[in-house]
């Protein structure tokens, strides 16, 4: 059993592959998609102060948490907890997350199917001669068609299982490693035309200068949302991912590169878009469309922005299938490990449910964009249950199962490699962890949710 739990389980090969596969999860459409449009709609630079230090005092402990726990147990997300603690209820929020699993994918295939489209519409040249309000209502026009998006959403779901299933999930990774620093070039590229356009001023201020005016409760429980979202936390993907860690890895210094790496992205993808929103007089608050009609208008003030638009939207797609592979694989290893399913059922049988949960979120941005439950489509439901109730509780259970349960001797162990490394942050690590970490997220929670 053992054996054949090993050799299903490794797909990663390399070490190197382990920590490109992590920071391939952690940075996607959220950095680049997510990121700006919910910071648009929550009012700028008050939301993304909150953002920061949720991602500091929250994030950062929990993405080490996740790391202990995967890399001790050695098992996929609900497997891991049931081995550090037999016997327990403490699997729950391993059972949470794959629920959460389900939901993000059924709308991030979506969202994920728009930037194939924009591939598309890029490499036939379909922006150049669009003004700001033309290329609103080329978004708008796409979105709200029937079977188009949800063609591009079937496209993308496929090669997700695809990956998963044919085990290329190394290659990907290795792949992402040398496209992802390629992405970033072009985001810096990016800011650079972007805070030289006339009135870029603006977008910079709303984006650095917090105006607590416009900060609410529903804003700061969308920043922490966002926290867990973005790092790709909560929901057992870190503790999926680092069961395949080496022992010798140094599981601190990897989760500050990781945080680093991914809130830097999401920064630079801000500065890239919000100076741009302010001189094309786009409104802030567009929504999901933010990113989609904001850098086209960019790429046409640039030289070779015909190439650099195809390139990003190409790479936009690539970074956003790291990250699905990577959600779709926490309910796989589960349906494999713990329900003893065949690889390649599951695979398929996994992302066929999710595509077909994801039809409706589609379609709420069109036909059924009326049908709305207190003022929210399936498509926002969806998002708003997995990444602000059930990824800040799954962390929450997370953080306190390192801090309390685990408790300081053990997690010392696991973060020093037995001894080897120091750990001088120890006292900090386990101050948050037991402490800080879960009442933030309680008091974010109650308050986001109007009940405290
Ligand atoms: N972190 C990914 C992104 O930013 C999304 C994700 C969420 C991935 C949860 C895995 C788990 O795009």
């Amino acid at each position: 059993m053992e054996t054949k739990d090993v050799v299903q389980r490794d797909s990663f090969g390399s070490k190197l592959g382990i920590i490109a596969a992590v920071a391939g999860s952690a940075v996607g459409l959220g950095n680049i998609w997510k990121f700006p449009y919910i910071t648009g709609v929550y009012g700028g630079g008050a939301f993304v102060l909150v953002y920061l230090i949720c991602i500091a005092l929250i994030g950062l402990p929990i993405v080490l948490s996740e790391f202990v726990i995967g890399r001790k147990a050695q098992k996929n997300a609900i497997g891991s907890f049931k081995k550090l603690a037999p016997g327990t209820l403490w699997f729950v929020p391993g059972i949470m997350g794959l629920v959460a699993a389900f939901m993000i994918l059924a709308f991030y295939g979506v969202v994920a199917g728009w930037t194939l489209e924009y591939l598309f519409k890029a490499i036939t040249n379909s922006f150049v001669g669009k003004n700001p309000a033309d290329l609103e209502g080329m978004f708008g026009g796409f979105i709200s068609q029937l079977a188009r998006p949800i063609f591009w959403q079937i496209i993308f779901m496929g090669l997700t299982c695809w990956i998963v299933l044919a085990g290329i999930k190394g290659g990907i990774e290795k792949a992402s490693k040398l496209l992802m620093p390629v992405l970033l070039v072009i985001i810096i590229i990016l800011d650079i035309r972007a805070v030289t356009l006339p009135g870029a001023s603006e977008g910079l201020a709303f984006l650095f200068k917090p105006d607590f005016s416009k900060l609410t409760g529903e804003g700061m429980l969308n920043a922490l949302g966002h926290a867990f979202f973005s790092l790709s936390l909560g929901m057992g993907t870190l503790i999926t991912y680092s069961s395949y860690m080496s022992k010798k890895e140094n599981l601190a210094t990897t989760a500050v590169q990781v945080t680093i790496a991914d809130t830097g992205i999401a920064l630079l993808a801000g500065i890239a878009i919000f100076p741009a929103v302010f001189a094309f007089g786009i409104e802030p608050g567009a929504g999901p469309g933010l990113v989609f009609i904001t850098l086209p208008n960019v790429f046409q003030q640039m030289p070779g922005g015909y190439f650099f638009c195809i390139l990003f939207f190409l790479l936009l797609a690539v970074a956003a299938l790291t990250s699905s592979i990577s959600i779709l694989e926490v309910v796989v290893a589960y349906f494999v490990e713990e329900l003893k399913l065949a690889r390649r059922a599951a695979t398929i049988m996994a992302a066929s449910a999710i595509t077909i949960m994801g039809i409706p979120c589609s379609l709420s941005m069109g036909v059924w964009s009326k049908v709305k439950f207190m003022d929210k489509t399936f498509f926002d439901w969806l998002d708003f249950i997995a990444s602000n109730v059930m990824l800040p509780l799954g962390g929450l259970l997370i953080v306190a199962f390192v801090g309390w349960y685990l408790g300081r001797e053990k997690t010392e162990a696991e973060v020093t490699n037995e001894g080897e490394l120091k750990a001088g942050y120890l006292p900090l690590f386990m101050f948050l962890a037991k402490f800080v970490a879960p009442v933030v997220i309680a008091i974010v929670f109650l308050h986001g949710l109007g009940l405290f």
